[in-house]
């Protein structure tokens, strides 16, 4: 079997994260807010967008060295029409020691009532839905759309309905602004078989208007939470995983912190992002790309590609997160997350 990529580091390539489209029908305020994204904002064109074929091209490569799992995010994926067919092309990916590629897709849950079931016959495996409040009021300043929550928890059925499971529910939280929120949250899904997971509002991109004050720690959440119920610590799913896992003593569940801001997880970090128009990426925080797309329209060969991809991995040594609150880090361009995905 071909080798594993390396970066500089020694971290393995395992995670592709696929963003399909720029665009997205929510304005979350930490992500797309609407004073940027507005009406004239400048969403890319379809025709500098990959083809379905040739991102799954890309993932074949990605395959045969060590990618194990692929995710696929947006903006919005499920505003890329016809998002299924790309699932289809990616689902028959197998490893090289012959075992199915974890394929997820991170959602806004919107969409999802009507598509939750198309995803499952093309393949996808399990889903990750965004979701910050239970309340109608609190979720609208969160999401800055129409859509009502409850929308968002029949999406979350239907997926359950068409077995993609375990799905997962991700909140980001921001004190003063949806802290309030915790608790309902973790009521709601405690029992119900969905892993809901805490996420530290990151200073991705530089439009979210980030501050530090705004970060709830991922140990102060815990806390809140097990003075409630019960809490005890389960171990990593696998290496490098994000979230670390808590689960309810008395048997209801798990939940997951995220804390890329109070406990940066950059030594494990075995995840690359491409972009829907081609551009591969080596860290959230990245301040640019790698352009694939051309050398990929000019037709060159898989064997060519690999090299190109395994070089790009193998010059790497970002990590942001260890490095936040350095000099001069805060100052940095950043790209924007709704163009990479989470
Ligand atoms: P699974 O646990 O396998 O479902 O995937 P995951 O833990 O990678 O979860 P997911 O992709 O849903 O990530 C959840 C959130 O964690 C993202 O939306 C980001 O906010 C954050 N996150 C994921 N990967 C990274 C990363 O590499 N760096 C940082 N700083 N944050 C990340
Ligand atoms: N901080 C933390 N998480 C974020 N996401 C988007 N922007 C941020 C941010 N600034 C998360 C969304 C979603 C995923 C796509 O990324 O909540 O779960
Ligand atoms: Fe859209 Fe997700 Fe960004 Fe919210 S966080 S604006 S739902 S891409
Ligand atoms: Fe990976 Fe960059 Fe996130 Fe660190 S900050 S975990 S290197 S994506």
């Amino acid at each position: 079997a071909a080798a594993v990529w390396r970066d500089l580091r020694g971290r393995p390539l395992r995670d592709l994260r696929i963003s399909v489209t720029d665009r997205c029908n929510f304005r979350c305020t930490y992500c797309m807010p609407r004073d940027v994204f507005g009406v004239d904002y400048p969403f890319m064109a379809h025709s500098d967008m990959l083809s379905f074929e040739e991102m799954a091209r890309l993932a074949a490569l990605f395959v045969a060295h060590g990618v194990e799992k692929i995710r696929i995010t947006g903006g919005e994926p499920l505003m890329r029409r016809h998002v299924e067919n790309l699932i289809a092309l990616l689902a028959p990916l197998r490893t090289p020691d012959g075992r199915p590629v974890d394929l997820t897709l991170t959602t806004n849950g919107s969409m999802l009532v009507n598509k939750a079931q198309l995803l499952k016959d093309a393949g996808l495996q399990r889903i990750s839905v965004s979701l910050d409040a239970l309340d109608d009021a609190r979720f609208a300043q969160m999401s800055d759309a129409g859509t009502p929550v409850r929308k968002v928890l029949d999406g979350i059925e239907a997926a359950a309905r068409a077995g993609l499971d375990p799905i997962k529910i991700n909140m980001v939280v921001r004190r003063g602004r949806n802290d309030d929120q915790i608790l309902p949250m973790a009521r709601y899904f405690r029992g119900s078989g969905h892993i809901l997971r805490f996420i530290e509002f990151m200073d991705v991109g530089a439009t979210n208007g980030w501050i530090m004050d705004e970060v709830v720690p991922g140990q102060e959440l815990v806390d809140m939470i097990c003075a409630e119920h019960p809490l005890e610590p389960v171990a990593a799913n696998h290496y490098g995983e994000v979230a670390e896992r808590w689960r309810y003593v008395d048997g209801a569940g798990e939940i997951g912190v995220i804390t890329s801001v109070s406990h940066a997880f950059c030594g494990s970090c075995t995840r690359m992002r491409l972009s829907p128009e081609g551009k591969l990426y080596l860290c959230l925080f990245a301040d640019q790309g790698f352009d694939i797309r051309e050398p990929l329209r000019a037709g060159v060969s898989d064997a060519e590609l690999a090299d190109m991809l395994a070089g790009v991995w193998g010059g790497r040594l970002d990590n942001y997160s260890e490095r936040r609150g350095q000099e001069g880090m805060a100052e940095r361009k950043r790209i924007e997350m709704s163009y990479i995905g989470g």
